[in-house]
């Protein structure tokens, strides 16, 4: 990296966040000196790292309020989301049934259940409000007897809102149907509890808390997993056979401590993220007064701001920032006109979608950071408007 890109204001922490230097050391051990096979325990290497692994899996257990033999490590939300997905319909036999879930899921939600469409399944998109909640009441009215599974995540990655998980559950609970939630969003910025929302399977990533990238987590609420999820691989019986493969000990150990992190430093993070995110909005509005916030105004991750910029071309204002690291809600890939399918689902107009950004706060930024980003935008819309 070159000393012109360390400048950078990095407002992507929604997209990754940067390993925290406490997790970092925590890893660097398990890279090197204890670097055996946690299957191979007749050896200290092996039962070292073993060990290592049952630590963080307590850890990441912990962070949502589960038991350790309740987590599956994954390589991340999307691993997890499928595993979920495909497992249960999989173990449903060859008998397509029904999956309600919303539009505004991540997209490793919604191609799974694209994915079993084309083999006979039917699936119900549900419709979130203008500022991205579900109701839980359509979720539980589009409960029908073949329904299978319900899949709403806990907090929207691109706006932010936060959905009713514990209507959502006790709705699941009363029709007798399974609730899996995509929480890759919440760890570290919510309060995460499984037994509260009441989910059968939850979804975790941690490198959206600090943690390495290529490790997650499917919690999965039965004892015997296998009872309800199918593998999508198969091999040497790790992961109770549920995810067979060695098992990556630096990022699992990693993940534990991203997730001790997380719990630890909530009660001090969620205020300080509120604050730099009103002092943001602030800056934005002193450059543009129309702009747009997407999402709910209260039930919110805090430090997720997705903005609109009425009348910006969107290409030109995110090439034109050059210092501040930023995006474009999702899905906006370099060549295609298609604004993102969540602000879309929330009613947004194509030209406004196509001139939004989410802007993601972090543990790391500053004050100081808000006020380069704030002095940046107001650079490039004078230069662009
Ligand atoms: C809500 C949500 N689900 C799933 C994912 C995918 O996570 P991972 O990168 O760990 O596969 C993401 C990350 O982009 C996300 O924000």
């Amino acid at each position: 990296m070159t000393g012109e890109e360390l400048r950078v204001v990095y407002l992507d922490n929604n997209s990754t966040t940067p390993v925290d230097p406490v997790v970092f050391q925590a890893m660097r051990p398990y890279f090197t000196e204890i670097c055996g096979n946690p299957s191979n325990q007749h050896h200290s290497a092996g039962s070292c790292a073993a060990h290592a692994v049952e630590k963080s899996r307590s850890q990441v257990a912990a962070a949502i309020g589960a038991h350790a033999a309740s987590i599956v490590f994954t390589s991340g939300a999307t691993e997890s989301n499928n595993l979920a997905i495909l497992g249960i319909c999989r173990a449903k036999g060859t008998l397509p049934g029904h999956i309600v879930t919303s539009a505004i899921e991540h997209k490793a939600v919604i191609e799974p259940c694209r994915f079993l469409e084309k083999l006979g399944w039917k699936v119900t998109f549900l419709r979130p409000d203008s500022h991205g909640a579900v109701d839980w009441r359509s979720v539980e009215a589009a409960i029908r007897p073949e329904t299978v599974l319900v899949s709403i995540m806990a907090a929207n990655n691109e706006v932010g809102t936060i959905q009713p998980l514990e209507r959502i559950g006790e709705a699941c609970d009363r029709r007798g149907v399974m609730f899996h939630c995509d929480a890759a969003q919440a760890l570290g910025r919510m309060p995460v509890d499984v037994d509260k929302w009441n989910v059968d399977l939850l979804s975790l990533s941690a490198h959206k808390a600090y943690g390495p990238k290529g490790i997650g987590a499917l919690f999965v609420r039965e004892k015997r997993k296998t009872d309800i999820l199918v593998p999508l691989c198969y091999g040497g019986g790790q992961e109770s056979g549920i995810r067979p493969g060695t098992l990556p000990v630096p990022n699992i150990v990693g993940f534990g401590t991203a997730c001790e992190l997380a719990v630890s430093n909530l009660a001090g993070d969620v205020p300080r993220l509120w604050n730099l995110q009103r002092l943001l909005v602030e800056k934005l509005r002193g450059c543009c007064s129309d702009i747009v916030l997407h999402g709910h105004p209260t039930d919110s991750l805090p430090g997720l701001l997705s903005v609109g910029f009425p009348g910006v071309n969107g290409d030109e204002f995110l090439f034109s920032l050059r210092d501040v690291a930023i995006s474009q809600g999702a899905a906006c890939s370099a060549g295609s006109p298609e604004p993102s399918h969540v602000l879309t689902a929330l009613g947004v107009g194509y030209d406004l979608a196509r001139s939004s950004f989410r802007f993601g706060i972090g543990r790391f930024t500053t004050e100081a950071d808000i006020d380069q980003v704030g002095a940046e935008v107001g650079r490039v819309l004078a230069i662009l408007r």
